[in-house]
């Protein structure tokens, strides 16, 4: 297995193991006859990811949990070596297209793994739909991306926005929470999660008292503190992640709204209870996975990861745990075949992934079916109560293939 290394850009090419191999399968790939290539060559997966900034520990997780899945397969699959080219997105939307555009052309990718961040996600769906490349999410929720702008070459082996906060609505009204504000970074999952929670709570009788978005990936949040004291709601409903949530868990306990209005979420508490201290105690979520999870796959998986890479796994490691397992499943369905697109894609769809986080399957947009769970820390750890909502299936909405 080979793993390339272009953090920030194209330009700054790093090998960072296996070069001689690598060098020529890049040379030499396009000239194979399709039978050969079939068979033969390397698999070139692309990997566009954030590895600097507020979610680059989420990019970071889902790469390493993608590789170790290829590892333990034994660096191919079907025959077939498994070469990466790793590139940092720098979460940089405006500029994503262009940058995916360059990468597509230069290296024909037989997969595209990415990325984490929404903006960037559907850019890189719409790019997929034109090149027919094999695009695998493997976190960023946009509905869109199994919504309207849905593909057959389009996958994710995350979630959907809907899909994570839709069920919380419905939490909330079972603890008897009436009147929530809802704060979340103002772009597109920030809004489809606020969106997607009122869905269901309002549905139920909920009231949602004030709307507040919050400048991404901006974490000053003092002065919004300071007016949601004044509302004195039953509850606050967020969507903030990585280094931000962080910084929001611990504002809001400094500011002493923890110790009078109850905190929930989607994302908060994922990977950044520990370093929250104890302004993460208590506070409850709607997730796909918990690190809490009693299942030996993740029993397993959770023990490795921490053994191959230093980190405790989280649910982004997870998804790219199971991004590797979709690629896996797809190539030993059709004798490692990239050349024939169609079987290669109907094998995908029709995988069915024991993941650390329960059993999923695809629907036709090619979004997770799975468990939604109610997590809670407790003494540091996301504690799974309950499932909050059973194989949920998002509604795909604007999806021809649906
Ligand atoms: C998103 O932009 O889709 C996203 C980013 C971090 C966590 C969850 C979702």
């Amino acid at each position: 297995m080979t793993i390339k290394s272009s953090i920030k850009g194209f330009d700054r090419r790093t090998l960072i193991k296996g070069s001689a191999l690598s060098v020529a399968s890049l040379a030499i790939t396009g000239g194979y006859p399709s039978i050969l290539r079939a068979t033969t060559t390397p698999i070139k997966i692309g990997i566009f990811l954030p590895y600097t900034g507020t979610y680059a520990k989420l990019g970071s997780n889902i790469k390493d949990a993608l590789i170790l899945k290829i590892e333990e397969n034994g660096g191919g699959v079907s025959g077939r070596k498994v070469e990466f080219v790793n590139i940092d997105s720098e979460m940089n939307v405006s500029k994503s297209t262009e940058r995916i555009n360059k990468l597509i052309l230069r290296d024909k990718f037989d997969f595209l793994v990415g990325p984490v961040h929404s903006g960037i996600g559907m850019n890189m769906a719409r790019i997929a739909r034109k090149s027919g490349t094999i695009l695998i999410v493997p976190n960023a929720g946009a509905n869109e991306i199994t919504g309207k702008f849905c593909a057959p070459n389009i996958f994710r082996t995350s979630f959907s926005s809907w899909q994570t906060a839709y069920p919380a609505g419905k939490v909330l009204l079972e603890d008897g929470m009436k009147r929530v504000v809802l704060i979340y970074w103002n772009y597109a999952f920030g809004k489809q999660t606020a969106d997607a929670f009122r869905e269901s709570f309002e549905k139920g009788g909920g009231r949602i008292i004030a709307d507040i978005p919050t400048p991404f990936p901006k974490s000053e949040f003092q002065s919004f503190f300071t007016k949601i004291a004044a509302l004195e709601p039953d509850a606050v409903f967020t969507f903030y992640s990585g280094g931000g949530a962080i910084q929001f868990m611990k504002d809001f306990k400094r500011a002493g709204l923890n110790r009078r209005i109850k905190l929930y979420s989607t994302f908060l508490t994922e990977g950044t209870a520990k370093a929250a201290g104890d302004a993460s105690e208590g506070i409850r979520s709607t997730l796909h996975y918990a690190t809490t999870l009693k299942n030996s796959m993740n029993e397993r998986f959770k023990s490795v990861f921490l053994k191959k890479t230093g980190q405790e796994a989280d649910v982004f490691a997870v998804q790219g745990y199971d991004a590797g397992e979709l690629i896996i499943q797809g190539l030993k369905r059709t004798g490692g075949d990239t050349v024939s697109q169609k079987r290669l894609i109907e094998a995908m769809e029709s995988s069915k992934i024991q993941s650390p986080r329960g059993e999923i399957t695809f629907s036709k947009a090619h979004n997770p079916i799975q468990d939604i769970y109610l997590r809670e820390v407790i003494n540091g750890e996301n504690e799974m109560i309950k499932i909050a909502m059973e194989k949920v299936n998002d509604p795909a909405l604007g999806c021809e293939l649906i």
